[in-house]
């Protein structure tokens, strides 16, 4: 089989896809057009293995009847009433319900429509956080090189991808970054947090004398980097990164997009870690991918300091028309009562030690130059093909993935699997052979692709 990534087709021309080589997809298109479980269906009735989880949010599985029926409930209930002046029951008990279900620091949260809404809205608590204590120099935002943060101006400037934020030429000002904790040399092939590297986060004492500590807001980081191949933290490195916030007065945000409600076992990679962060990031799982909702968690301290500052009537000046939407709402509502029936945090931890050595299994596939994983996540990096389509062989692979029924993702030269967490250990078997089987024929050129 030979993939012709250089093909155009006319067909479904409108749709501007996000982040999608849209010349590729169009000339070979993928379509779903229904999912129960693990699985989607394809356009030509084909089961296809989902194997990260729509992506990284379909948690609980696909289909799930307890979000289904909460979320069919509200809808003849109430579409829409707004959360400015006036509110609905739904966005309180889901306000209630998420808090509970967070770790004890996290006593209010702020809720918007995505990922990229809530990072905007942490860094945006962030800065209002020190101007209400009377500390409104603090306004420089630090993130880590190799983050993803969304695609928000604020989201794009703490993020460490260029080409998310230099191609468009412009980003917020007063951002600094860090480096990033991915070395082939000490790391390659770790099993979960990688032994060597705690003392890269003594990088960040340097970004915070380069600014004046007084000057700084906040550090953003996702506890496992997610897109930009999965990067779990080295052992201490979270510890230490908090130490060095607290010493200076600095929030501490994670950004938990891809690790909370499960892919570490948890509901926060905060207890996984051991690691308490000042705000928390979340979206995708939230609601299990079945409707759009972010929410940003907040502790008692900030939440109180924008009660008690300077702003008596409106106190955070910030908010979407659809923050706490009721469907959204009702969606993570049942999503909670999905996690709880079904024991899915259970299974997370049962299948974590399973899919570490299944994905680990891969380290003599062709190509393979690492492996990395975490909890439920992990990534399995390929040598590049060449300068000019570094990602040719991670997109064969996948194109040829979902010929054999499984779907992937892939960012950059790395594979990355992260499957809803009701996965077995067939399916993960399954899922990790025909990548391996992939991979091998991709070695010996039995598949190949062409250049887009
Ligand atoms: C860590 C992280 N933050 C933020 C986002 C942005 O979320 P959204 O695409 O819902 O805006 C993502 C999306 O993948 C993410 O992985």
């Amino acid at each position: 089989m030979s993939y012709d990534f250089t093909k155009t087709s006319p067909a479904h021309e409108q749709f501007w896809m996000p982040f999608t080589p849209q010349r590729l997809f169009k000339s070979n298109p993928r379509m779903m057009v229904s999912a129960d479980g693990m699985y989607y269906t394809d356009q030509d009735g084909k089961k296809v293995l989902d194997g990260i989880a729509g992506l990284w949010c379909t948690n609980a599985g696909h289909n799930h009847p307890k979000i289904k029926e909460a979320m069919k409930a509200q809808i003849d209930t109430l579409d829409y009433a707004p959360n400015f002046q006036y509110g609905h029951p739904t966005a309180f008990e889901a306000a209630k319900r998420l808090t509970d279900a967070m770790p004890d620091p996290f006593t209010h949260v702020f809720f918007s429509n995505s990922g990229s809404e809530a990072v905007d809205t942490a860094l945006k608590i962030a800065l209002g956080y020190h101007r209400a204590k009377g500390d409104g120099q603090r306004r420089v935002l630090i993130g880590r090189e190799r983050g993803y943060h969304g695609v928000g101006f604020g989201g794009i400037s703490v993020g460490g991808i260029p080409y998310t934020c230099a191609y468009f030429g412009q980003r917020l000002p007063d951002i600094d970054h860090i480096v990033h904790t991915w070395d082939l040399e000490h790391n390659a092939f770790s099993k979960g947090e990688p032994e060597w590297g705690a003392h890269l986060a003594d990088d960040l004492l340097n970004t915070i004398y380069l600014n004046d500590p007084s000057n700084i807001a906040a550090v953003i980081i996702e506890p496992v980097a997610g897109s930009t191949g999965i990067l779990p933290p080295p052992k201490g490195y979270l510890k230490r990164i908090r130490e060095i916030c607290d010493e200076y007065g600095i929030l501490l945000i994670f950004d938990e997009v891809v690790t909370a409600f499960g892919r570490m076992g948890e509901m926060s990679s905060t207890t996984y870690f051991d690691v308490m962060p000042d705000i928390i990031v979340s979206a995708k799982g939230l609601t299990n991918g079945a409707v759009p909702m972010g929410a940003t968690f907040v502790t008692s301290d900030i939440y109180d300091t924008f009660m008690n500052g300077p702003r008596e009537i409106i106190e955070l000046m910030h908010g979407y028309t659809y923050s706490g939407h009721p469907l959204a709402c009702a969606a993570a509502i049942g999503t909670l009562d999905a996690f709880e029936e079904d024991n899915i945090l259970e299974n997370a931890r049962k299948m974590m030690p399973i899919f570490e050595e299944a994905v680990h299994s891969l380290k003599d596939k062709p190509y393979v130059m690492d492996i990395r994983n975490c909890g439920m996540i992990a990534g399995v990096q390929l040598e590049n093909y060449s300068d000019d389509d570094p990602m040719l062989r991670t997109r064969t692979a996948s194109y040829e993935l979902f010929n054999r029924g499984a779907v992937i993702r892939y960012s950059g030269p790395t594979m990355q699997l992260s499957p809803s967490l009701t996965i077995n250990e067939k399916e993960i078997d399954q899922l990790v052979t025909m990548l391996g089987d992939v991979l091998d024929d991709i070695g010996s050129g039995k598949v190949s692709g062409v250049l887009a």
